[in-house]
């Protein structure tokens, strides 16, 4: 739609950002709405992303997110932090409030478990252990969300063990650290499984994984969304548990920014994930 001089202006700051399909989904959001205002790419080299931050509100921009490198270095170059985005230690959402100030949010978490909940309404936190795939930064926002819903038990295992070890040191006794050559045993008595590994991604090695070890009730999740449906994800299909795909954590992350930014909470539609899907290469 046409701007106005008094169009709300966010974005995404990324290097390289032209992979990222925020622009597309808050596009898709802003004339859904018909909001006076616009969502842009701007790529920002990592050694720049304090001048880029400290350039919002003297353009007056409303906010941004934040995709590889920026997370984690935004951190020092902001005003207020959120006690989840302190705890996952890395920041994707960046709100310029009145007073110039920045404040930093990470909305990983409130996108995943949305899109679990959404995708799988009967899974509850509290029944029993979840399985979790990796210990990256994306592990990370999943584990914390994870203890947050009560979680009583988090499964977690990774390639390099070590990585795993210091998350369970870090987040406390409800995480066990589980052998990854012996991954599938971790399945056993799993309500919940996510794989936070880049393993079945386009390009990379398949997810070597037999799931006939999980509950018959278990929910597997995915948060590889390129190819939407990962082998993960058929596997779990064909043995008749419930799958959650990964678009769904990136469209539901999207809403916290949105929210702050233009002043509505936007849906999740079929017609939206259909859209944003219809990028993905098969
Ligand atoms: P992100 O921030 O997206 O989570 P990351 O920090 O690079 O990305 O984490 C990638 C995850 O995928 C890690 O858990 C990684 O395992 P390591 O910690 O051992 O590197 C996992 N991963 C990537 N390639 C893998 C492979 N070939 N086999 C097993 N795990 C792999």
């Amino acid at each position: 739609m046409t701007l106005t001089g008094k169009a709300r202006v966010a974005g995404v700051m990324g290097w390289p950002v032209g992979h990222s399909r925020s622009p597309a989904l808050h596009g898709h959001w802003l004339r859904e709405h018909g909001i006076d205002g616009t969502y842009i790419p701007l790529p920002v080299r990592p050694e720049a992303i304090g001048q880029a931050l400290a350039a919002l509100p003297v353009l007056g921009l409303a906010g941004v997110n934040l995709t590889i490198p920026h997370k984690e270095s935004a951190l020092k170059h902001v005003h207020r932090v959120d006690d989840q985005a302190r705890r996952i230690g890395a920041l994707n959402t960046i709100i310029v409030h009145a007073d110039g100030t920045l404040e930093g949010r990470n909305s990983d978490g409130f996108g995943f478990i949305e899109n679990l909940r959404a995708g799988a309404p009967g899974w509850q936190a509290k029944k029993g252990p979840a399985a979790v795939l990796g210990a990256g930064g994306a592990a990370r926002s999943i584990l914390v969300t994870l203890l947050d819903a009560g979680v009583p038990e988090i499964r977690l295992t990774n390639r390099t063990a070590e990585r795993a070890e210091a998350l369970a040191r870090e987040f406390g006794k409800a995480i066990t650290v589980w052998d990854w050559a012996n991954r599938e045993d971790a399945l056993a008595g799993s309500h919940l499984l996510v794989n936070t590994t880049s393993l079945g991604m386009a390009g990379q090695a398949p997810l070597d994984l037999p799931l006939a070890k999980l509950p018959g009730d278990a929910v597997v999740n995915d948060i590889v969304y390129a190819p939407l449906e990962t082998k993960l994800l058929a596997g779990a299909r064909a043995r008749g548990l419930s799958a959650v795909d990964g678009l769904g954590m990136l469209l539901h992350q999207g809403r916290v920014g949105f929210r702050a930014w233009f002043g509505v909470d936007p849906q999740v539609t079929p017609a939206l994930h259909a859209a944003i899907a219809a990028t993905i290469p098969k």
